[in-house]
């Protein structure tokens, strides 16, 4: 009888790493049969995908990876792995720091951990690989599955077109630890795609650091040598089984013309588009080395809206960048009115090693930045809840992901512009596309009923 070995995974961090955990899954599956388990205690392999964006995820890690110690002084046959951006920064400094550490790896060389653990097991001694091997990584990645276990979404699949950054905003250590912008080649996006259709997928999320930097390789010489988002859109748009695209995150430095355009001949683009604009200061915009004014910003959202009037515009904002005066702030605020951002994403910005934002002199005291993190989040919650309100009463296309969390006797999915809604309808229902009306709008999610 053959014993099956257990894999936990710990992902910290944003939707670029759990689709990356989704990987490590599917790789350890192929090569060694290996089976997920949420148990740590029950686990021979327990990885740790980590994020360094901010302070505090990369010190969790370390305070996580002291919980489950006692796994392997009980069991020293249980490994543990760090992979991830904060292995790429810290790379041996982990094994050093935490000598129960046994596999470090970055987020291109997640591929290579079939052969890291063999080696690991064989040599007792700790393996680490955090290269940049290019676009590698998916040219040893099995096929992707539809994961029938797990049914949350799974009538929506993540694809990873383009990896790393070369951006290089000041406060930024992405371009660091994932490595400049790589895009996979076209016909294997749409390879990719087109196998998730056939396993029922209806909804693509096209993943990548800055989606709309993709430049993937063409081999049809009919066509230019490599094609831009827009372009990728329109082929995935002709796919019939898939019925809505979303993507994320997009860089306003490449929203073009051509991508806006887009909006108004891709009927299956979902009526959201998530663009960080980070602050609303031209001065503090300038300092972030993000490239673009707010005039640009303002002036692609309104070229979006001239074509999709209901189109959700939702943001990232870094509030206390070194230097950022009360003018400042007041100008993001100001920003956050005109645009009218719906629910967005705000974090008090957090000196990362070796960027250049790092050493610049920051005279904000943090309660002030807490202050005024607080005022922008309650702003935006505010606008957030009149658009919820604003749906009340409309009939919106929801695709349905499975039981409500919080009663089981209802379902939930997403509508077009990314709310979720519950109501009352079959489990069986789920995965398929439906009408429903907007009853009630809550806090965070909606609710509703079949039309
Ligand atoms: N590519 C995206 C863009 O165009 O901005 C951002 C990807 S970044 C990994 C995700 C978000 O983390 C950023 O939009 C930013 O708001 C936040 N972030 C990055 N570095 C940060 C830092 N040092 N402090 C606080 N927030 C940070
Ligand atoms: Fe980071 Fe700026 Fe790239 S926020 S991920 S360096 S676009």
């Amino acid at each position: 009888m053959t014993i099956v070995k257990k894999l936990y995974i710990k992902t910290f961090g944003c939707q670029m790493n759990e689709y990356d955990s989704k990987k490590m899954i599917d790789v350890l599956h192929a090569a060694q049969g290996m089976e997920q388990t949420n148990n740590p205690d029950e686990a021979d392999v327990i990885l740790f995908n980590t994020c360094s964006v901010r302070e505090r995820a990369q010190e969790r890690v370390f305070h996580d990876l002291g919980r489950i110690r006692h796994l392997k002084d009980k069991n020293p046959n249980v490994l543990i792995g760090v992979g991830g951006c904060v292995a790429s920064q810290e790379g041996a400094a982990i094994v050093e720091r935490a000598p129960f550490v046994d596999l470090v790896f970055g987020p291109q060389t997640l591929h290579r951990l079939p052969q890291l653990i063999e080696t690991c097991r064989a040599t007792k001694q700790p393996q680490i690989d955090i290269s940049f091997p290019e676009i590698e990584k998916f040219d040893y990645l099995p096929q992707s599955l539809v994961n029938q276990k797990d049914r949350s979404r799974g009538a929506s699949a993540s694809v990873s077109i383009m990896e790393g950054c070369s951006k290089y905003c000041s406060f930024c250590v992405v371009p660091y630890t994932r490595g400049e912008e790589v895009s996979r080649p076209f016909s294997h996006v749409l390879a990719e795609i087109a196998g998730l259709a056939n396993q029922g997928v209806k909804e693509v999320i096209l993943l990548g650091q800055n989606v709309n930097a993709y430049r993937g390789a063409m081999t049809s010489k009919e066509y230019s040598e490599t094609a831009d988002l827009a372009l990728l859109l329109e082929y995935i748009n002709k796919i019939s089984e898939i019925e809505r695209i979303r993507y994320t995150t997009s860089h306003p430095r490449e929203f073009t013309v051509r991508l806006i355009e887009s909006y108004s001949r891709l009927s299956k683009l979902a009526n959201h588009v998530h663009l960080p604009v980070q602050s609303g200061s031209d001065r503090i915009l300038a300092a972030m080395k993000r490239g673009y004014t707010t005039l640009e910003y303002k002036s692609i959202v309104h070229k979006l809206r001239a074509i999709r009037p209901n189109i959700s515009i939702t943001s990232d904002f870094i509030i206390g960048f070194p230097g950022e005066t009360e003018i400042d702030f007041l100008d993001t605020i100001r920003l956050i009115e005109e645009i009218n951002f719906d629910e967005s994403y705000s974090f008090i910005y957090s000196p990362r090693p070796g960027t250049p934002a790092a050493e610049l002199p920051d005279n904000t005291p943090y309660k002030i930045k807490q202050e005024r993190l607080q005022y922008v989040q309650e702003k935006i919650q505010q606008q957030a809840n009149t658009f919820s309100q604003g749906m009340v009463g409309t009939v919106q296309r929801v695709l349905i992901e499975g039981a409500s969390k919080k009663d089981n006797s209802e379902v939930c999915g997403r509508t077009d512009n990314n709310r979720t809604v519950n109501f009352a309808a079959n489990l069986d229902a789920t995965d398929h596309f439906i009408e429903v009306k907007i009853i009630a709008a809550l806090a965070h999610s909606l609710r509703g009923e079949v039309v």
